[in-house]
């Protein structure tokens, strides 16, 4: 999704009124930030943070400020695969939080995160803005094991996860008035086309996505209006029948049930949470129980 133009149009995303997520993850740091560092600080002095697809460090740097001042120590280190994001998480960062010891390494974080050296701080790994959401519950699971093969027994693991809520909430931030979510998945098709040389029609296909409150998962699809071809290279033809539909996305809402099977399968403990006040999404603060 995050070419160039999708990034763009994940900003705009995140500025719709509709898509409730950011204005949730904001509300969390600003009312509980201070707890979140007064329960770390119980355990830790010297603190490294590890932020898995960090992004533009738009919403971290508050929680950065308001944690700064309750460690003798600091250092934040950002992970992305955009070596031009963590150029703005680190003006971002650096801007509103004075002083504080920052890095960022651009790659894969399964690659970079792995190829971190031990430290004799804490260390506090944060993965934010929902998107573990975007994985399936089995490879949640997976994911939780791969953080956990750096984590000490004191460290800690900080997640935020989008709870389930009224389904006409949930469908009108991913299927917004202005489009701009339309436009987010259509534009998968038109990077298709300009990487792998493939010929789709983009006016020829719909967004679609649907909400199923059984298992919490918005689908996000894209759907053919006709009977049509799309060609790649090497011959390669793909053929759709009218309504035919691709499965683009998945962005899971969760019940609490689903937070402790993953933390009960990947063997990790639950903490601590941290809820907004409707109760619609959670940080929730895991550790190693090896
Ligand atoms: C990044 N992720 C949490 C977003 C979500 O809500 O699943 C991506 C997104 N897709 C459509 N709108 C936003």
């Amino acid at each position: 999704f995050y070419d160039e133009k999708g990034d763009e149009l994940f900003q705009q995303i995140m500025q719709l009124e509709e898509y409730y997520l950011p204005a949730c993850e904001m509300e969390i740091i600003e009312t509980q930030g201070k707890q979140i560092a007064e329960d770390i600080s119980k355990e830790h002095r010297k603190l490294q943070i590890v932020e898995l697809g960090a992004g533009d460090g738009s919403k971290t740097k508050h929680f950065l400020k308001k944690i700064y001042p309750f460690f003798q120590q600091l250092e934040y280190i950002a992970l992305d695969i955009s070596p031009n994001i963590l150029e703005v998480n680190k003006s971002e960062v650096e801007n509103h939080v004075c002083g504080l010891k920052q890095s960022g390494i651009a790659g894969n974080y399964f690659e970079t995160y792995k190829r971190l050296p031990d430290t004799t701080k804490g260390r506090f790994v944060l993965f934010l803005g929902a998107n573990i959401g975007n994985f399936l519950n089995a490879e949640a699971i997976v994911f939780f094991q791969f953080v956990k093969s750096k984590l000490n027994k004191t460290d800690y693991f900080l997640v935020s996860f989008d709870l389930v809520k009224h389904p006409r909430k949930i469908i009108k931030a991913y299927d917004d008035s202005l489009g701009i979510t339309r436009q987010f998945n259509l534009n998968l098709l038109a990077r298709i086309n300009r990487e792998l040389g493939a010929d789709f029609n983009i006016s020829k296909f719909d967004h679609f996505p649907f909400y199923n409150p059984i298992t919490g998962i918005t689908s996000s699809h894209l759907f053919s209006l006709e009977n049509q071809k799309v060609h790649l290279p090497e011959g390669f033809v793909a053929e759709f029948n009218a309504f035919e539909a691709i499965s683009v996305e998945v962005s899971k809402k969760f019940f609490w049930s689903d937070i402790e099977e993953i933390a009960l399968k990947s063997r990790m403990n639950i903490r601590e949470t941290y809820c907004d006040k409707n109760k619609e999404y959670a940080f929730v603060m895991f550790n190693n129980n090896k």
